[in-house]
C-alpha cells in the first residue's frame, strides 16, 4: 500500500523497546464483575499516572489513566443489568466518557456539547444506561480524543450473553500503538499536521492491555474465546495467527455467522471489536508467532503463543456450538427505507478543493493552516472550540435509513455511528456475504458502501471517522433521530 504515511521505522523500534522474556498480562483487573447484581456504583477516574509499557526493567512511561492503570478495568456485566459508572475528572481539562458501541439513551453518550457539558477538572458526572445489547464494547472520552485516548485513557466493557457460550477462557486484548521515545515517554507532537491528514497517528509501539508482550501463555487443546478491541488512535491491525483457524464469531460486540476470516487474516480498524474463537491446536511446548502485516512492508511480531508442557486439554477439538444469539436490534425495512449519501473527501493526494468551514467556504489552503484537512459533505467540522453541530440529515422516529457512504479519498476510514447498530449492506456494489452488524466500518481507500439501520434511538448522533486525528482535522458530522 503506498498511502501509509512515512512513520518511523517500526519492527526496529519496536524490538528496541521490546523488554525480553515478557509475559502477557492475561487477566484484565475487572473493576466490579457483575456490580449490576450486587447494586454497585462502578468509579472511574481519570488522571494522570504511569504505567510500565515497555517493562518492568526499562523507565516507566508517563500517561493518563482511569484508576491509574492503562487499559482501564474491565467493566463486565450482564445484559440486562443497569451499568451506573460516576466518572471523577483528575485531568486538568475538561474530558468525557463514550460507551462506544453499546446503544445507550442520548443523554448517556458523552460528546461533548452534542449530548452534554464536558466534565470540568474536578467535577463528577453520573452515567446510568441499561445493557441491551451482549458483547465487546469499550469507553473512552470523546473530548479532545486523539490526545486523551493516545495518552491511555481507554478501557474495556464486556457484556455477557444470559447463556454464553461454552469455551475454556474468555480472554480480552485491547490493542494500542503509542509513540514513545527513547526514554519511553510519549512524544508530545499530538495533532502534528502530517498524522492529521495521512494516516493518522500510527506510532512505533504495540501494546496488549497496556505493555509490550512478548509471550502469551496457553495450553494445548483448550478453546479461548479472545476479544479483540482496538483502542489506537490510527493503526489498523490485520493479525494472522500462524498455525491456528480463529474463526470470527463477534464483529463490533454482535453475532455473526462463525467464519474463518478472509485470507486468513482478521483486520481490526480503530475502534472495532472482534471476537474470535481460537482452538489452542498446537501441541504441548509449541509456540507459534501472532503476526501483523496490514501495512505493506512493515509487518512485526505481535507476540507468541506460548504452550505449556501440560498434556492437551481434550484429545480431539471441542465441538460446542459457538454461535452467538443475535441482539435485540431492529431489523432494517428494506422496502421502505430513506436513503440518504455521505461523501468523504480531503486529505492529502486527495481532489478536495475546500470546503465548509463554519458556514464558510475555505479553500483547501487555509483550511490546512488551521489543522483541517477533511470533509463529510464537503462540511468541515471543529467541535473543540464547542461548536455545537448542523445535523446532515434528519431522520423520523423508527424509519429504516440506507446510508450510501463514498470515500472519495486516498486514505482509510473507520467510518462510527453513536447511537445505533447498522448492517453492512455491500462493498462496491457487491452484497456482503454475512450482512454484519457493526457500529464502525472500514472503508478503503475509494471504497463505496451501503449500511442500513432502523433510527429507533432520538437524539443527535454522531457519525464520525475514528482515525482520532481525521476526526479531529474535520471528517466528522451528525445525524439527527427526531
Ligand atoms: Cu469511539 Cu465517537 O467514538
Ligand atoms: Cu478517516
Amino acid at each position: 500500500m503506498s498511502t501509509l504515511s512515512p512513520s518511523r521505522p517500526l519492527s526496529r523500534r519496536r524490538l528496541l523497546l521490546a523488554g525480553g522474556g515478557l509475559a502477557a498480562g492475561f487477566v484484565l483487573p475487572r473493576a466490579n464483575l457483575f456490580a449490576a447484581e450486587s447494586n454497585a456504583t462502578i468509579h472511574l477516574n481519570a488522571g494522570p499516572g504511569t504505567a510500565s509499557v515497555v517493562g518492568p526493567d526499562r523507565p516507566q512511561t508517563a500517561v493518563w489513566a482511569y484508576n491509574g492503570r492503562v487499559p482501564g478495568p474491565e467493566i463486565r456485566i450482564r445484559q440486562g443489568d443497569r451499568l451506573r459508572v460516576v466518572v471523577t475528572n483528575s485531568l486538568d481539562e475538561e474530558t468525557t466518557v463514550h460507551w462506544h458501541g453499546i446503544r445507550t439513551p442520548n443523554a448517556m453518550d458523552g460528546v461533548p456539547h452534542l449530548t452534554q457539558k464536558p466534565i470540568a477538572p474536578g467535577e463528577t458526572f453520573l452515567y446510568e444506561f441499561d445493557a441491551v445489547d451482549a458483547g465487546t464494547f469499550w469507553y473512552h472520552p470523546h473530548h479532545h480524543s486523539h490526545v486523551q485516548v493516545g495518552r491511555g485513557l481507554y478501557g474495556p466493557l464486556i457484556v455477557e450473553e444470559r447463556d454464553p457460550i461454552q469455551v475454556d477462557r474468555d480472554v480480552t486484548w485491547v490493542l494500542d500503538d503509542w509513540r514513545l521515545l527513547e526514554d519511553a515517554s510519549i512524544s508530545n507532537d499530538f495533532g502534528n499536521f502530517m498524522d492529521m491528514s495521512h494516516a493518522g497517528r500510527v506510532g512505533n509501539t504495540v501494546t496488549i492491555n497496556g505493555r509490550v508482550v512478548d509471550e502469551v501463555p496457553v495450553r494445548a487443546g483448550e478453546r479461548v474465546r479472545l476479544r479483540l478491541i482496538n483502542a489506537a488512535n490510527g493503526r489498523i491491525f490485520g493479525l494472522r495467527f500462524k498455525g491456528h483457524s480463529p474463526r470470527i464469531i463477534a464483529i463490533d460486540g454482535h453475532g455473526v455467522e462463525p467464519h474463518e476470516p478472509a485470507d486468513g487474516r482478521v483486520v481490526l480498524a480503530p475502534a472495532q471489536r472482534i471476537d474470535l474463537v481460537l482452538d489452542m491446536e498446537g501441541g504441548p511446548n509449541a509456540r507459534t508467532e501472532v503476526v501483523d502485516d496490514f501495512y505493506e512492508g512493515l509487518a512485526y511480531r505481535l507476540a507468541d503463543l506460548a504452550y505449556g508442557a501440560e498434556p492437551p486439554l481434550r484429545s480431539a477439538g471441542s465441538d460446542a456450538p459457538v454461535r452467538l444469539p443475535a441482539n435485540p436490534v431492529a431489523e432494517p425495512d428494506l422496502a421502505n427505507a430513506v436513503r440518504h449519501a455521505v461523501t468523504l473527501g480531503g486529505g492529502m493526494m486527495g481532489m478536495m478543493a475546500g470546503a465548509m468551514v463554519h458556514g464558510r467556504m475555505t479553500d483547501m489552503r487555509s483550511m490546512t493552516r488551521h489543522g483541517m484537512a477533511w470533509a463529510i459533505n464537503g462540511v468541515t467540522h471543529d467541535h473543540a472550540q464547542g461548536h455545537v453541530m448542523d445535523p446532515i440529515f434528519t431522520l423520523k422516529r423508527n424509519q429504516t435509513c440506507v446510508i450510501a457512504v463514498a470515500n472519495d479519498t486516498v486514505w482509510h476510514h473507520p467510518m462510527h455511528l453513536h447511537g445505533h447498530t447498522f448492517r453492512v449492506l455491500s462493498r462496491n456494489g457487491e452484497p456482503t456475504r454475512y450482512r454484519e452488524w457493526q457500529d464502525t466500518v472500514l472503508l478503503s481507500p475509494r471504497e463505496r458502501i451501503e449500511i442500513a439501520f432502523v433510527a429507533d434511538n432520538p437524539g443527535d448522533w454522531m457519525f464520525h471517522c475514528h482515525i482520532l486525528e481525521h476526526q479531529a482535522a474535520g471528517m466528522m458530522s451528525a445525524i439527527r433521530v427526531a
